[in-house]
């Protein structure tokens, strides 16, 4: 069951991806020069995508990866060149698009699926691992335990995802992030505290046979983001 806010905060998202920050999110994300403030973000979510990396097996070959809210593909192409076979689904069309068009000609044996979607539609199938990489940090600390319920069912091995931790740092850009003009503001991120997370977690039926495991927090600049691997018991 999704929840109204989960819905409305998608459909914003979704706009938000789609058209406002496309072309921004386009660049960000390729080799293109970009000015300080988006070169912290860019060195923050290099580290970031490292890490989620390195919570994963060297060897994928053969493991099932969904990588929910993929973006422009950074990660699922990694993925892919260990062996892995992706699922990457996105609610932004351009940027599957876009992902589409910067798929490497070779994978080796892995292989990556596009989608445009949701990612908790249980159609997509089972997978070892989903791999959130700062999807969920815009919804609310219910609406991503609620989604990480629901994709645990569908899941035999580990999530990884990354929550917005609540610092004093994030809390004032947060701030200062609500002073610019609405039309170019991004949906605001969720900053919760990692205490808070587990509590929800601890409550949620379907996430009883799971544990919290690895946790790494980047801070890069303008980048501030922590890893949160959650496995089987
Ligand atoms: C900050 S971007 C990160 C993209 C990618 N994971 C990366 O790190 O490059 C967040 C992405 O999550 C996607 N997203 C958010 N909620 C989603 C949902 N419910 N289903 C699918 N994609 C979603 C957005 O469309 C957006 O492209």
């Amino acid at each position: 069951m999704l929840s109204a806010a989960y819905q409305l905060r998608r459909g914003q998202i979704e706009n938000y991806f789609d058209r406002v920050a496309a072309d921004a999110w386009a660049r960000l994300t390729s080799d293109a020069p970009v000015g300080g403030i988006r070169a912290t973000v860019r060195a923050g979510r290099d580290a970031m995508r490292a890490t989620l990396l390195e919570y994963l097996p060297q060897d994928l070959r053969g493991r099932r990866i969904l990588d929910a809210g993929c973006g422009t593909g950074a990660f699922a192409v990694e993925a892919a060149r260990r062996g892995a076979h992706v699922t990457a689904i996105d609610l932004s069309p351009t940027l599957i698009q876009l992902a589409r068009d910067r798929l490497p000609q070779r994978l080796g044996v892995g292989e990556i699926l596009f989608t445009v979607g949701d990612m908790l539609d249980p159609s997509l199938g089972r997978f070892d691992h989903v791999v959130a990489m700062d999807s969920l940090i815009h919804y609310r600390v219910g609406d991503t335990v609620a989604a990480l319920a629901q994709l645990a069912v569908r899941v035999d091995r580990s999530l990884l995802f990354t929550f917005a931790p609540r610092t004093k740092l994030l809390t004032a850009m947060h701030a200062a992030g609500r002073l610019f003009p609405r039309a170019n503001r991004a949906p605001s991120i969720e900053p919760v505290s990692e205490k808070t997370l587990l509590r929800h977690m601890d409550a949620a039926p379907t996430l009883a046979n799971w544990n919290a495991g690895r946790t790494r927090r980047i801070s890069r600049g303008f980048y501030i983001s922590q890893a949160l691997e959650v496995v089987r018991a």
